[in-house]
């Protein structure tokens, strides 16, 4: 199959409907914004919703916010829990993926000489959470070394064989943010639970790009920003907890409300006085994104992603560290040129082309990191490639 062939007969009137999604984003200036994966730009109806909600806040702090604002947010939890399939009762909101996980990685409970199955390839303050429980508590953090670029059986196979008797939690990364690449997680995880592994999912780049069922995965814990594909207010994460894990759990802040329950026990406003317009601005940010679909985002994102790197094949020495004959290719790619100085090209890309994409590098891998969202056309990505080729030829 050629997945770069580029079918035009639908493709006019497909540009016409993504054209009036455009339109319900707030402009893009003065850069293509070409690095979503890193925080995407909510919708104008979020914006304008959390705009409202903060004026509407100054009126009278108190009262706004914890007697107005926030009881809507039992609602929010439980259209979060039907967009994710998961109970309203194992949601909780908190500031981003970064907070939810280090909210598992500090809270659940383990002893000296317990092991932790880490990669080199996950998220960098994921790495030193975990790394710092080893240190402070005697905890044993293994590396399970792979290539981002091997196949799901070979990823399965070098977990499998990292894992030992004494291994209690497997963390893992749903999508990689260096190059996009998905890990085939819901096999790991029946792996996993058959060994009564614990599993921690960092799901910040998956949730909301492409359908994610929680109860699927039957994962201990799923982390995502909803800052991040979900286009709600910069500030919001999610936290999905297993009902089994949620009373065994420590919170990363000692709760309000004692005795502490359930969920609320993760919740954000353990951490005292937070604003409260930043929450208002998730339930238009849900509605927007029902309105397209997951998967219709996810089909979307791909096809994106397949018709730049087609338009680009033939530039001497391309190469793409990401792989694409798969269907969990999403919006997040990975490319660098062969004698190319690729941080210099990210330069040159902003200073002389407005095009902003994110320069990568994680151990022998380094490039460009390219990730358009669903506001963007096939002709922003024109401009991208008549960029490129200008800069590099
Ligand atoms: C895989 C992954 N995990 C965690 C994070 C942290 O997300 P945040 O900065 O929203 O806390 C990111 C951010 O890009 C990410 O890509």
């Amino acid at each position: 199959m050629n997945f770069f062939a580029i079918d035009r007969s639908a493709e006019h009137e497909d540009e016409a409907e993504w054209e009036r999604i455009r339109a319900k984003y707030p402009p893009q200036e003065p850069f293509l914004n070409l690095n979503n994966a890193a925080v995407s730009p909510p919708p104008t109806v979020v914006e304008e919703a959390t705009v409202d909600a903060y004026r509407f806040i100054s009126r009278n702090p108190d009262y706004n916010m914890w007697s107005k604002l926030d009881t809507a947010l039992p609602h929010i939890k439980r259209e979060l829990a039907e967009l994710i399939d998961c109970s309203p009762g194992e949601i909780a909101l908190n500031r981003n993926s970064s907070e939810g996980l280090s909210t598992a990685i500090f809270g659940i409970p383990l002893t000296k000489g317990d092991q932790v199955l880490i990669s080199p390839w996950d998220y960098p303050s994921v790495r030193a959470g975990w790394l710092q429980r080893q240190q402070r508590e005697g905890i044993e953090v293994l590396n399970c070394t792979f290539d981002l670029m091997d196949s799901d059986d070979d990823i399965i196979e070098s977990y499998v064989q990292a894992m030992t008797p004494r291994t209690r939690v497997l963390q893992l990364t749903h999508m990689y943010h260096w190059n996009g690449r998905v890990l085939p997680v819901n096999r790991l995880c029946e792996i996993a639970r058959e060994r009564d592994i614990m599993t921690v999912v960092d799901g910040a780049q998956t949730f909301a790009q492409m359908p994610v069922s929680f109860r699927e995965l039957d994962c201990d814990f799923f982390v995502t920003s909803l800052h991040k594909w979900l286009g709600a207010p910069i500030g919001n994460g999610m936290l999905v907890v297993s009902e089994r894990r949620i009373d065994t759990t420590w919170p990363l802040l000692a709760p309000f409300d004692q005795p502490a329950v359930h969920i609320d026990r993760f919740d954000h406003w353990n951490l005292g006085t937070y604003n409260s317009a930043v929450q208002a601005g998730i339930a238009p940010a849900i509605q927007f994104h029902k309105a397209i679909g997951a998967e219709r985002m996810h089909a979307r994102l791909r096809e994106l992603t397949r018709y730049w790197v087609g338009l680009v094949q033939d530039i001497p020495g391309f190469r793409l560290h990401t792989p694409t004959d798969t269907d969990s290719l999403a919006a997040i790619s990975l490319f660098s040129i062969d004698s190319i100085d690729m941080q210099q090209l990210e330069r040159d890309l902003r200073e002389k082309h407005q095009v902003h994409v994110k320069y990568r590098k994680v151990e022998h891998v380094e490039g460009l990191r390219v990730s358009p969202h669903i506001y963007m056309l096939k002709r922003d990505l024109d401009a991208f490639v008549a960029a490129l080729r200008s800069a590099v030829e």
